[in-house]
């Protein structure tokens, strides 16, 4: 006798859908922005709709795809980015992303991977099908080929970005209490350390210039023109990475996670006292271009935040700090096809139990709008508020020429941690949408009009210093 249909729903996320006998506990396959709302796609059956009971009603119903271990889901949604920047209405952008989408594959799959090892991915696919399951101006739900997925940000429009579906639903983990208390009680005794201010201070400007040059290539030494996922200059940044973390006393490993991938590079300093607790501050290395164009700096994106992690890494090293909780300095892979490379790192920590108290990516952390004074921008929605406001009280003790506020610029790696249950948040360098107009183009260098150092360290610092204080910490020098 065959099953009950499967029926792939999308629905306004509201934490009382998943509440105890509902029929929809264990059918959860993430969250989803569209615009200023979050969105919940869950796998269910007719039986479980048709006995719906909840106030929230879906937005969209469908037949889930069939031959499901060839066909991958992916949510792919218009990021917020400031008027100023958008020429092309998201409707139209749509309608050019599906013909492409579409467009008769010039040569098989295969061929074009081994291509992509060395060099970038602009290609087509040999299964070009696509299904729409659910679609607004701003957001879709889409089956693709599951190889094909992995390629999408080479034909989504600049200002789009996918992330792929799992294809396991799992259950909603929500931040437990247990996780979040503590942060409330960091953020309820917090008061200004004169250490931790000389500390964070201590972050090289002069350093953080050099760095970032080696990673955009634009020192010429690197001879690095991209850091696509795919391509050999992200697997150059990423041995240079783990060195350079190597030098300041950490140990590093370099975690592969799917095929093709560029690796994870994960760094820990070890605790001085006996705990599992793990504070993790983190960034992405890999980059995304313009169409056509093999050469991606990723300056601002996100150059700015691996840099930033490792003029951490550098201060620590600098001054002899040791942890009372255990810290890893993580630069992920992936995150520009969607989230890869933290949410297998972050599916592992949960499937371990790691005992992961906080974390914190940083996503765009040095561009500043002209005219604009230098900000800090925290999610408005994915994040733990608490974690939010325990960083703007800490940027305005340690950072106070920063303004703090929401952006909806959002989803960053954190959000793989998030979803896992884990305490976390994103830092940003505008409170509002992106507005650096070399967003996702080759143009995105560290020499450039808007790229304000001041910024990136006035950041950092923030950074750093919620480790000082989250961690705790002292002194072997
Ligand atoms: C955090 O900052 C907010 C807003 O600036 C302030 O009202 C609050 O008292 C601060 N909290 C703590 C614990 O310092
Ligand atoms: C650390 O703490 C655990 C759990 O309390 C204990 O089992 C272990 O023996 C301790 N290790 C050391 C080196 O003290
Ligand atoms: C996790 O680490 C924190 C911080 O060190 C500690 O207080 C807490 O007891 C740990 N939790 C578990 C379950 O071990
Ligand atoms: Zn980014």
């Amino acid at each position: 006798m065959r099953g009950p249909l499967p029926f792939l729903l999308v629905v306004p996320f509201d934490t009382s859908l998943f509440e105890q006998d509902s029929c929809l506990s264990g059918k959860f396959l993430g969250n989803y922005r569209d615009g200023s709302n979050i969105n919940s796609v869950l796998i269910t059956n007719e039986e479980c709709i048709s006995s719906w009971t909840s106030q929230t009603q879906p937005l969209s119903a469908a037949f889930a795809p069939a031959a499901q271990g060839f066909r991958q889901l992916v949510w792919i949604e218009e990021e917020a980015v400031d008027p100023s920047l958008k020429t092309v209405i998201a409707e139209d952008e749509f309608k050019q992303f599906l013909e492409r989408l579409s467009s008769p594959p010039a040569m098989p799959f295969e061929q074009t991977f081994l291509e992509s090892e060395q060099n970038i991915f602009i290609g087509t696919y040999q299964d070009a099908s696509y299904e729409i399951f659910y679609q607004t101006p701003t957001a879709a739900l889409l089956s693709v080929n599951s190889r094909v997925a992995i390629h999408l940000d080479a034909v989504l429009p600049r200002y789009w970005k996918s992330t792929p579906v799992p294809s396991f639903p799992v259950e909603y983990i929500p931040v437990p209490p247990s996780s979040v208390d503590p942060v409330k009680s960091v953020l309820a005794n917090l008061a200004y350390d004169s250490t931790v201010a000389t500390l964070v201070d201590g972050i090289s400007i002069p350093q953080m210039r050099n760095d970032i040059r080696f990673l955009t290539g634009e020192d010429g030494q690197s001879g690095i023109v991209s850091r696509h996922s795919f391509s050999q200059g992200a697997r150059v940044a990423a041995a240079w990475l783990k060195q350079r973390f190597e030098e300041t006393g950490a140990t590093c490993q370099l975690m592969p996670f799917m095929q093709g991938f560029a690796p994870n590079v994960i760094c820990r300093y070890e605790s001085v006292v006996n705990t599992t607790g793990t504070v993790i501050i983190s960034g992405h290395y890999d980059s995304r271009g313009s169409f056509g164009s093999t050469r991606m700096p990723g300056g601002d994106d996100d150059g700015s935040g691996t840099t930033a992690v490792l003029s951490i890494a550098r201060a620590i090293a600098r001054n002899g700090v040791k942890f009372h909780q255990n810290v890893e300095l993580v630069a992920f892979a992936g995150e520009e096809q969607g989230l890869y490379g933290s949410r297998a790192y972050a599916r592992e920590l949960r499937s371990l139990d790691a005992n992961i108290t906080l974390m914190i990516q940083a996503d765009m952390l040095a561009y500043r709008k002209p005219g604009e004074p230098m900000q800090l921008g925290l999610p408005k929605s994915i994040g733990t508020s608490e974690v939010a406001q325990l960083v703007a009280n800490i940027s305005s003790l340690y950072s106070p020429e920063l303004e703090v506020g929401f952006t909806s610029a959002c989803c960053s790696d954190h959000q793989s941690f998030f979803e896992q249950g884990y305490a976390s948040t994103q830092v940003f360098e505008r409170a509002g949408p992106i507005a650096d107009p070399m967003y996702h183009n080759s143009g995105d260098l560290s020499d450039r009009e808007g790229y304000d150092f001041d910024q990136l360290k006035a950041i950092a610092k923030v950074q750093f210093a919620t480790i000082l204080h989250y961690a705790g910490f002292e002194l072997h020098k």
